[in-house]
Formats: structure tokens, C-alpha cells, sequence
């Protein structure tokens, strides 16, 4: 499978925080190539499905009131290897433990609160950005 496309999302903490810009600027500079990306504000229901494959962890239903709080913006992004390289680029779930000059280190407040989200594998890149996403709407 092709492994040059991920899926994100600005979570509601960083687009509440006024911090969209500045993410998305840093997201570019390292060479994500913006593929798709729109603004809304998930129902809970549509949070519960995208967040379906966690729906028995013991953070879900915190994860998915979070989630529908606010406006996000979702995206798929351009770049090879993407789901490693934008991983890495994010840092760990846990800000705290992020490393320095990730995305988490620097916007996100504590581990649900993470500022963005990042798909973990090529197979949920497609799935996730098929979420939100036709084909045509996908550059
Ligand atoms: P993401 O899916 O958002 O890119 O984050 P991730 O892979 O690093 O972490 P994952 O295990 O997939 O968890 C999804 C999101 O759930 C929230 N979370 N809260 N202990 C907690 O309260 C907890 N653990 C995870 C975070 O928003 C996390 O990004
Ligand atoms: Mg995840």
C-alpha cells in the first residue's frame, strides 16, 4: 500500500487556543504537503464513530466529549512515509514526555488534550480521511 499519505486533525484545545496558524505553518515548513482539509465541529456521535476502534479503552468517552467540544480542522497530508515522519513530527500521545521541538511538546497541555492527532497506520489513514473525505475532495 501506498504509504506517502496521513490523516490529522487540529484538535479543540489548539483551534480554541488560537494556535491553528501556527500549527499548521510548522506542519508545512517540514514539507506536509496539504492534500485535503476542512473546518467543523463533530457531533458526539460522529466523535464516537471515528473514535470507534477505542470505544473499550478507559480514556474514550473523555477522548470523544473532547473531541465534539469544539471546531477542528481535519486534513490529509502529503509526504513519504507520512504516518512515521508526521508521528515523529507530533511526538508522543503524552506532551509531557513528547520530545523537545514536537508539536505535543509545544501546543499540547496534558495527554487528552494533545493538540493533534495523527493516523498510526496507512490502512487508518485511509480509513480516517475516507471519514471525512471523498476521493475528489483529495489532491
Ligand atoms: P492520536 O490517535 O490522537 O494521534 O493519538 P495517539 O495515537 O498518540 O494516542 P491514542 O492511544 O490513539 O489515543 C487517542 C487519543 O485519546 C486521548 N487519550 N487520552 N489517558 C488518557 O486520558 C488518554 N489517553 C489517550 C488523546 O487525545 C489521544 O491522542
Ligand atoms: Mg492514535
Amino acid at each position: 500500500m501506498s504509504n506517502d499519505i496521513t490523516f490529522s486533525i487540529i484538535k479543540p484545545d489548539a483551534l480554541g487556543r488560537g494556535d491553528a496558524g501556527r500549527i499548521l505553518a510548522r506542519i508545512t515548513d517540514t514539507g506536509f504537503r496539504i492534500a485535503a482539509l476542512r473546518m467543523l465541529h463533530m457531533t458526539l456521535r460522529q466523535a464516537e464513530g471515528f473514535y470507534a476502534v477505542h470505544r473499550e479503552r478507559p480514556f474514550y468517552q473523555g477522548l470523544v466529549e473532547f473531541m465534539s467540544s469544539g471546531p477542528v480542522i481535519v486534513m490529509v497530508l502529503r509526504h513519504p512515509d507520512a504516518v512515521e515522519e508526521f508521528r515523529r513530527f507530533i511526538g508522543t500521545t503524552d506532551p509531557a514526555k513528547a520530545g523537545p521541538g514536537t508539536i505535543r511538546a509545544e501546543f499540547g497541555t496534558d495527554v487528552r488534550m494533545n493538540a493533534v492527532h495523527g493516523s498510526d497506520s496507512p490502512e487508518n489513514a485511509l480509513l480516517e480521511a475516507s471519514y471525512f473525505f471523498s476521493a475528489i475532495d483529495i489532491f
